[in-house]
């Protein structure tokens, strides 16, 4: 780290010492980011392990949106996926829209058991008794839903797999009545950008249908996630604090125009280094591990 990325955090992290009244963070790296509340807009912060609610007031004629942001890696907050889904979170918050965020690590929930019987026998009744009943309402009643999930292999989480079948009972529940857009949020471990192109396909087989009062609102996608880690690790914060600042825009712009620009999309994903020097350290990483592990 030179000189000058060592001052610029000292400077942020002042800045964040001095607000903590108002703000914070939510990120699992808090040297460079802070946002700036108004101490008048805020009306109540809830904190808990692993989730931090800001709630604002909202000025009167503003659009209250509800978020319901779902989290499927098992790393939680200490995830990449969260080092994404955070700022992006975070820039919603700032344009006053109230925000939930849940992890399916935390949560317990079973995988469907396919009888229908949530549609035919019970209209809009889930059979099993688990977090889901908790979860139901607030997918009905949510203006924003993002998806959060690392790539297993070429898809979703099985966690965020299940409880995503698990919303079945909704379509008796009047969801539809409401514009929703959904959003996802993703990281991998290839450099590859395609490597995402099964998780998208499949967020926009889902909500890309206006008929249903559905619509897909764009995807945060960060390809070699753990080179991205590594980097802030070795305190090369310059060439990927774009990225996380894109993460926060894209927060802001969807909140306040209903959508995130291709642009800042992109700013998301942008490249940070190479593909083949990105495989060759990811290389020597392994070699590395395995040394140590005496392998
Ligand atoms: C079981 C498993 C399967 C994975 N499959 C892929 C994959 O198909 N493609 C890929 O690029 N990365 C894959 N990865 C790497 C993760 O997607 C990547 O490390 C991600 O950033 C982890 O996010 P998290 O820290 O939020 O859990 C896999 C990791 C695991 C543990």
């Amino acid at each position: 780290m030179d000189i000058e990325s060592k001052m610029q955090i000292k400077k942020v992290n002042r800045a964040y010492l001095d607000k903590q009244d108002v703000q914070q963070p939510l990120f699992p790296w808090t040297l460079s980011f802070t946002w700036e509340i108004p101490l008048s807009e805020i009306i109540n912060v809830e904190i808990s392990k692993y989730a931090i609610a800001i709630i604002l007031n909202h000025k009167s004629g503003d659009m209250h949106m509800n978020v319901l942001a779902i989290n499927g890696s098992p790393h939680m907050d200490e995830g990449n996926t969260a080092m994404i889904l955070n700022p992006f979170l975070a820039g919603m918050k700032e344009e006053g829209a109230s925000v939930e965020v849940f992890y399916t690590r935390k949560l317990k929930i079973g995988p469907c058991n396919g009888d229908m019987s949530c549609w035919f026998k019970n209209p809009g009744e889930c059979s099993q008794n688990d977090d889901m009943l908790m979860l139901l309402p607030k997918f009905r009643d949510a203006d924003i839903i993002v998806w959060a999930s690392p790539v297993y292999y070429a898809g979703i989480t099985g966690p965020l797999k299940n409880l995503m079948d698990r919303q079945l009972p909704l379509y008796m529940m009047g969801v539809g009545s409401k514009k929703q857009k959904a959003v996802l949020v993703s990281t991998c471990g290839a450099w590859e950008l395609s490597m995402f192109d099964p998780l998208l396909a499949q967020m926009k087989a889902i909500y890309d249908r206006p008929e249903g009062g559905f619509e897909f609102a764009g995807a945060l996608l960060r390809p070699m996630a753990e080179g991205v880690k590594e980097m802030l690790k070795a305190g090369e914060t310059r060439l990927v604090e774009g990225v996380f600042l894109a993460a926060i825009e894209a927060g802001r712009q969807l909140v306040k125009d209903g959508r995130i620009s291709e642009e800042t999309q992109k700013a998301v994903s942008k490249e940070l280094m190479p593909q083949d020097a990105y495989y060759k350290a990811a290389q020597e990483m392994k070699e590395q591990a395995k040394k140590e592990m005496g392998k």
